[in-house]
Parts: structure tokens; sequence; C-alpha cells
């Protein structure tokens, strides 16, 4: 048994279990229930024991009340958002409640809000006002806000002033509280307003709803403690704190009872995954280790810090089998004095001797990566170097965006001497970069056969199949649809820039 700061319950305020628990006892422990967000008290890091819950229940008086009524929730952001979807989706079933995919036929909307660029932001508060006249006509239907924009003061206050028809906002840390959120909004006549700034604890028996049967999400750790000086994450998410490998490896084993094929394991930094563990070395390298022996043929895991990435975890991949040998490694620059001024803790040399490590020591690896242009003051040298780096790494695919300045962090006080046209032009050269490496990458597959992945038939066209190789190379082939969930050969035909073209290798052609 690992032995780490964690304790079971909520043992450090009193005895009572958590589905007894009031929200004034949480006011007492968090101190800012019923308060707005405040991104001051978010930076704050505390050395407080995080408490771990196994005590999940839904109150009797929220069993029942979403028999006959719908929900619906939109998810905006990583697959951070999309698995809190997933909790979310099994606390409403929990409570009777069926989902809807049609937002006319929802008793209750859940917006799952993103904060990492202001233009999904915009997109959030988009919505909001679509969703007006909806409430208009349909007093009853509750309308909530939810994930990382709900941690930002200036948002909680904007609803507040400009769209008070929204019945609840609650942060990401207030999660397991939604029968009780969901509770106040029905019975009582205010907008009701729970964002812890402070981390919550770490609640392990939440149910979920799964958005699929092939492919699943598996949290090992929540928060961000990297403060990289552009990112709104650590505010919005909190402090580091690991998931214990025990609960982990129950998760994944369940799953693999139940058939799943694939398991990403998910946290903003995995590769920190464990160092809030007091008196235990226990990494990342030492979870995949335990988790390769479970029957699942596929494990990823995102998102790697360079920073965090130790020979251990490098030792184990290459061990290949069931860990995939595609890492996503964010690069955001490939100027050492941007990554010093972002935050990022590592130099364009810390991260090109990595890179070489893992080519070599771990067989066939690819790359894929993030890269923010424009920063501030971001020269055209600069922004040269992370072109340069793109070209060395040779990415199979990259996620490029322009700088977004995010309120209460560091970078968003820095004067800016970059024009946005010169940002639109940068991210299109590099963009241009990029998808010429994809190309090039995805080329060398003709005339290979590769194992995919079947997840279903193709949104275009229901004769052909769509899945995805160890690479994450989304491949189009026709097959039966007996295949979907199964690990199939096929033979590629041809490559584009996003997808390859294949046939299925049948037993006859092998
Ligand atoms: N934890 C991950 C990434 C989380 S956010 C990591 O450290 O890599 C996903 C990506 O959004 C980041 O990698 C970064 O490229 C981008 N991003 C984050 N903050 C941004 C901002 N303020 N403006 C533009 N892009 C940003
Ligand atoms: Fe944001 Fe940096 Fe944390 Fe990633 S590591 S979530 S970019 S602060
Ligand atoms: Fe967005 Fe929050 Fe994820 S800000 S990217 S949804 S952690």
């Amino acid at each position: 048994m690992l032995h780490n700061r964690m304790t079971k319950n909520l043992t450090s305020t009193d005895e009572k279990p958590l589905k007894e628990k009031t929200s004034e006892d949480f006011a007492k422990y968090f101190q800012t229930t019923y308060q707005p967000p405040s991104l001051k008290d978010a930076r704050r890091r505390r050395r407080k024991d995080i408490d771990i819950h196994y005590d999940f229940d839904i109150r009797t008086d929220m069993q029942q009340v979403g028999v006959g009524k719908r929900f619906y929730i939109r998810t905006y952001g990583c697959q951070m958002n999309e698995h809190d979807t997933e909790v979310m989706a099994g606390i409403f079933e929990g409570m009777g409640y069926e989902a809807t995919t049609d937002v006319n036929d929802a008793d209750v909307i859940l917006l799952n809000t993103c904060a990492i660029r202001e233009n999904a932001e915009n997109k959030v508060f988009g919505e909001i006002g679509h969703l007006k006249p909806l409430k208009l006509e349909k007093p009853d239907l509750l309308i909530g806000v939810c994930g990382c924009m709900s941690q930002e003061e200036s948002v909680v206050n904007r609803i507040l002033q400009k769209h008070p028809f929204i019945d609840m906002i609650f942060g990401t840390h207030n999660i397991h509280r939604l029968p009780d959120i969901l509770r106040e909004a029905i019975f009582g006549k205010e907008m009701v307003i729970e964002v812890w700034s402070k981390e919550g604890d770490i609640i392990e028996n939440l149910p979920k709803v799964r958005k699929g049967q092939i492919k699943a999400w598996v949290n090992i750790m929540y928060g961000c403690d990297k403060f990289c000086t552009y990112c709104i994450v650590p505010y919005t998410r909190g402090k580091e704190r690991s998931r214990r490998p025990e609960d982990i490896i129950e998760e994944v084993r369940h799953l693999a009872r139940n058939g799943y094929k694939e398991v990403t394991l998910l946290g903003q930094n995995v590769n920190a995954y464990g160092k809030d563990f007091e008196d235990s070395s226990y990494g990342l390298g030492d979870l995949m280790e335990e988790l390769s022996k479970i029957d699942i043929p596929r494990f990823r895991f995102m998102t790697s810090h360079p920073r965090d990435f130790d020979d251990r975890l490098i030792d184990v991949l290459a061990k290949g089998g069931n860990l995939m040998e595609h890492i996503h490694l964010p690069v955001q620059s490939g100027s050492s004095e941007i990554l010093k001024i972002m935050g990022r803790k590592y130099s364009r040399e810390h991260y090109m001797t990595l890179v070489a490590k893992m080519e070599e020591r771990i067989p066939n690896v690819t790359f894929t990566t993030d890269i923010i242009v424009g920063f501030p003051n971001e020269t055209e040298e600069q922004f040269e170097e992370t072109l340069s780096i793109v070209r060395e790494v040779e990415y199979d695919a990259a996620y490029t965006y322009i700088y977004s300045p995010r309120e209460g962090t560091p970078a968003a006080k820095m004067e800016d001497n970059v024009p946005m046209e010169v940002k639109r032009e940068r991210l299109q050269r590099l963009n241009q970069l990029v998808n010429e490496l994809s190309l090039k990458k995805n080329k060398v597959f003709e005339g290979q056969v590769v194992d995919v992945l079947v997840e279903g038939e193709s949104k275009k066209n229901p004769d052909v199949l769509s899945g995805y190789t160890r690479k994450s190379k989304l491949v189009n082939f026709r097959g039966p649809k007996s295949l979907v969930g199964k690990i199939v050969p096929v033979y590629i035909t041809g490559a584009k820039t996003w997808t390859l073209d294949g046939d299925l290798v049948t037993e006859s052609k092998r």
C-alpha cells in the first residue's frame, strides 16, 4: 500500500461521510463556497493533504428527480472536459435523467466550457445567447455553465450581469456536487453559484457513462503546477494531485472486463504523476508497466511535459506491445529564449536531446506536438527557430495556435509588439510546413500493412469503415460493420495530409 499525503475521507475537517455533508460543511472547509472564484486564491499551492473519498452517493431525495426528464451536455475543450462530461452524464443517470442530443428536448442543459483561448470563450458566450429564447419559452428549463470558464471571476461576473437567466454556475472542483447544485436550482429561486477556487479532493467512485465501448479515458491525475506564463489551466484545474495506482489499476481492469480496446491515461502533465506521493518514488513509468499487464490492446497517455519525461518511462515504453509508440510532446516554441519567458523550464537543446533519446530507445517512435505562435515580442528569428525545430523533429502532426492573452496569467501583463496580422501570417507559414510534413510522414505508409482499431462507419460514407493505427493515424477502408471494435490489418493504398486510405487484408490475401 502506498503511503502518500492522501488519506481516505475528509478527515481533516470532520468524520461525516460525503453524502451527509451540507454546503456549510464545505464552506467551512474551503472558505469559498457560494463565492465567485478568485484567480488569486487559485494561484496558491498549499501543502495540505489531498483527501480521497470513496463514498460518493446521490442523496436519496434526488435519486428519482429526473425520471421522465432529459439532460443535454455540450462539451468544449480538451479530453479532461470530455471525461468530466462522462462523469456528469453518470450522475444525471443516477438521478433518473435520460440523455438527449437535441437541446429543444432537454429539461437541463449544461455547457461544459473551456477557457484556454479567447475564441473558446467567445463560442460559449455565443451559445449562451442562443439559449436565451429557449429559456424564455420554457421557464422550467435549467441551464448551467460548468467547466474551466466557471473558474474565472470575470466570466462569473459577466454571466451575473449580462445573462441572469442562467440557473447554475459550478466549477471543475464541484462536479460531484451536481445533485446538490441541481436541487438548489430546482427548489431555489436564485442563481446557484458554487465554484471552489482551491482544488477539491479526489472523489473515486463517481459514476460514468462513457461515450463509446471501444476507447476509454482514465484520469490518472488532476490539476497542473507548471504555471506556464501564458496558461490558465493551473488556475482552473487546481494543484497537481495523483490518483492512487490501485484505484487506476482497478478502473482499467474493469474496462478490460468490459471489452474496451484502448485506454488513454489523462492528465495535464502526466509525467508529474506520483510526484505528490510523499514517501514513494512511484511514477508514470511504474504505472505504465503495471497497466501493460492488463488485457487492454492499446494504451496511450496525454499530455506529456518535456521537462518531466524520465528515463524509467522511456525504458518501459521501449517494450512496445500494448504501449503505443506515439508520443504527444508539446514543444510550444523552438526558441530557448521564448521557452524561458513561457516558463516551460526546458530549452530547445533539452527537448531535442529527449527526442533523440526516445528515437534511439523506442522502436519507430513518432511525435506530435502543440505550438504557440506570436507569443509577446516573438521576433521573426525566434519564429524561424520554431519552423526549424518542426523540420528537425518531423512531427507527424501539430496543433498550432496564435497566442491568446488570458486574464490573470503573467504573460497577459507583458507588452506585445507583434501585430495580429504578423501572428496570423506566422501561423499560416507554420501550418503549411506542418501539413507538408504530415503528408510526407503519411506517404511512408503507402504499400505497408498497418493494424487498425476499427471505430465505426466513416462520417461521409456508411460503406467505409474508419479507425486508428498505433500511431494515431486515421485510416478509411471498405469492410463489414462486424469489424467495429476489432483490430484488423489494412493495406495502405493512398496517403492524404490527414488520413490514409486502404484495403482490408483478408485471410486469403495474407
Ligand atoms: N498540458 C498541456 C497542454 C494543455 S493546453 C501541455 O502542457 O502541453 C493545450 C495547448 O493549448 C497547449 O499545449 C498550448 O499549445 C495551447 N495554449 C495554452 N494556453 C494558450 C494561450 N494562452 N494561447 C494560445 N494557446 C495556448
Ligand atoms: Fe498549461 Fe503548462 Fe500546465 Fe500545460 S503544463 S496545462 S501548458 S501550465
Ligand atoms: Fe480548456 Fe480546461 Fe481543458 S481550459 S483545454 S477544458 S483543462
